[in-house]
């Protein structure tokens, strides 16, 4: 649902790299789908919404509009017995987020959330290192990203409050708390600011941080330079543990030559992996295999909305933090609910 600019540039590639059968799309917007059967093998092209959700054969719906419309489709695709991916973020609020989740379980479906940054390469790698206990225990987490926000100048983007923490950042957040599962977030603070190099045309304000702490000391440090001049635009990170370090980076959209970079130090050694892929392929066909996955073997997908309740409270709270020019935010609702984290 929804056949968008990520859509074609990352969803369906992503699926049609794994072979992954797509049945077919739709869009409120007839002019979105054109060519993509031509383009991507998808099977049929939906007139109307309720044609893709009566098909018998789809049995997974990807959610992939803009939020706003998000949570009824979700709700018309869980009412038409489909699991779900929904893209991110999730939701607009976290008790609609709460909702969805609860009427998924109550349905007896599974609904997952596209935090295809869980599996970029490099992100995944760190992620298993760190389940892996090679760093000891993670005891800082250090984000910068170079990004350039002109892409949204006269798109739907532009008009979206809060575009870098909630819109984008959101997948640092969600990163963030996953290195850090198992602790307990306490506040959040967080600024959003017009860069001086910004067109006046644009509405959102492109530059922000965000600092997550936690009850035992460890912290967060998110930094998104919204209006970088370079022709390496790489999303660099650091993981501090108790033992070791690793970094790394991963490459976002576009043709960025090169690959996603991941080190790790320990014990006075230096290792450097290879990685294979980019986010934009294989982070989007590892959030569909992982759902997939999870729905034939009967059991929860590690990027599940429950998962996400956390990352999205982790998101709104940075929001509201900025609304106040970076007053802590405290945090415990869905940790609460979730038994610690998870
Ligand atoms: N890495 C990522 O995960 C990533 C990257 C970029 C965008 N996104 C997210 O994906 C979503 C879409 O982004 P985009 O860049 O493709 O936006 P887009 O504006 O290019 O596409 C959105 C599409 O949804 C369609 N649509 C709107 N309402 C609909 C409805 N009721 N039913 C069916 N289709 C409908 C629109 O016609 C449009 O074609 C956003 O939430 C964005 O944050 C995620």
């Amino acid at each position: 649902m929804g056949c968008g600019e990520i859509v074609r540039t990352a969803h369906l590639p992503g699926y049609e790299r794994y072979g992954q059968r797509v049945v077919g799309v739709y869009d409120v917007r007839p002019e979105a789908t054109a060519g993509i059967r031509e383009q991507f093998g998808v099977e049929t092209v939906f007139g109307e919404l309720d044609e893709l959700l009566g098909h018998p054969e789809i049995e997974i719906v990807d959610v992939a509009t803009h939020p706003d419309v998000r949570p009824a489709l979700v709700r018309q695709a869980l009412a038409a017995g489909k699991h779900v991916l929904a893209q991110k973020p999730f939701a607009p609020d976290l008790a609609t987020a709460r909702k969805l989740v609860e009427e998924g379980e109550r349905s007896g479906l599974t609904v997952a959330v596209n935090q295809n940054g869980r599996w970029a390469p490099a992100w995944r790698a760190a992620t298993k290192l760190i389940e892996q206990g090679v760093i000891g225990d993670v005891v800082a987490v250090t984000h910068l990203y170079h990004h350039n926000y002109r892409f949204t100048m006269g798109t739907v983007f532009d008009e979206i409050e809060h575009l870098v923490l909630y819109d984008y950042s959101v997948h640092w957040f969600d990163i963030t708390r996953c290195w850090l599962e198992g602790k307990t977030a306490t506040a959040v603070r967080a600024r959003e600011y017009r860069t001086p190099n910004q067109p006046v045309e644009s509405s959102a304000p492109w530059g922000a941080w965000a600092a997550i702490d936690y009850e035992d000391g460890s912290s967060a440090l998110i930094r998104g330079v919204g209006s970088a001049e370079t022709s390496r635009p790489r999303k660099l990170f650091w993981v501090h543990g108790s033992e070791g370090t690793i970094r790394g980076a991963v490459l976002g959209s576009g043709p960025v030559p090169g690959e996603e970079e991941l080190e790790l130090e320990r014990g006075g050694t230096t290792t450097r992996f290879q990685l294979d892929g980019s986010w934009h392929t294989n982070g989007f066909a590892g959030a569909m295999g992982e759902l997939v996955t999870a729905i034939v073997e009967k059991r929860e997908p590690y990027n599940s909305a429950r998962h996400n309740l956390l990352s999205l409270e982790l998101t709104l709270a940075a929001c509201l933090s900025a609304e106040d020019d970076g007053r802590p935010v405290a945090l415990e609702r869905e940790q609460a609910l979730a038994g610690g984290d998870r």
